[in-house]
């Protein structure tokens, strides 16, 4: 690993955790280079974020390509020539192949709105409220081949009002994701978390425990 760490980011829509790991990096509490933001929807609001950002954009349209696998192949190139050593999947609203998931197999994070593996896939807040769980919360974790189903790195859980909406709850779990996410890719350029040995090793911030 370079230093500081040369991470992209994926991203489909507003860009809201983007956001957070660009300004994590402008005040200093985030020691990577984002080199790299890669969108599936050109118009999306999250682009605009990484022209005003300084950061690299590069889009496309899923349906410009034969298949899934044609376009991940392009993006391998990308990321290969960016030298980006982290993938940090941030609202990416699409599937991974093993294209991606075999060339950056411990080496992409995704961030989840519930505390997995309850409610994968899509609308995570609206399922958490309509099976009436009485706490959710947020999953860091690394990406495999399945459905927001890789090793877990960090949660975080929050306890559901009983007035809570989905776009109350929603703004909840994206204040603690904007605080989680920065601090898991932080841990990662440190080399306090790795995937090694099939497994996620953690080693406390400053010897203590978290
Ligand atoms: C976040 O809630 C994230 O957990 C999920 O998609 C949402 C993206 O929000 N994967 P934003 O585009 O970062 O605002």
């Amino acid at each position: 690993m370079t230093k500081p760490l040369r991470i992209a980011v994926f991203a489909s829509g507003s860009g809201s955790n983007f956001q957070a790991l660009v300004d994590a990096a402008k005040a200093g509490k985030l020691d990577v280079t984002i080199g790299l933001l890669v969108c599936d929807k050109p118009a999306a609001a999250v682009v605009g974020r990484a022209q005003a950002a300084g950061v690299p954009v590069h889009t496309f349209r899923p349906k410009d390509y034969p298949s899934r696998e044609a376009y991940e192949q392009e993006l391998l190139e990308r990321l290969r020539e960016e030298r980006i050593e982290l993938v940090v999947l941030a609202g990416y609203m699409r599937i991974i192949t093993s294209v991606l998931v075999e060339a950056y197999w411990g080496r992409m994070i995704n961030i989840h709105p519930s505390l997995l593996p309850s409610f994968p896939g899509l609308h995570a807040v609206r399922q958490a409220l309509d099976h009436g769980v009485k706490v959710t919360g947020v999953t860091v974790h690394y990406v495999d081949g399945g459905l927001d189903s890789g090793p877990i790195i960090a949660q975080r859980a929050l306890a559901i009002a009983p007035d809570d909406t989905e776009a109350s709850l929603e703004e909840k779990i994206h204040r603690i994701e904007h605080e989680l996410y920065p601090d898991v890719v932080q841990g990662i350029a440190e080399g306090r978390i790795r995937f090694a040995d099939n497994r996620v090793i953690i080693q406390p911030k400053d010897g203590i425990a978290q």
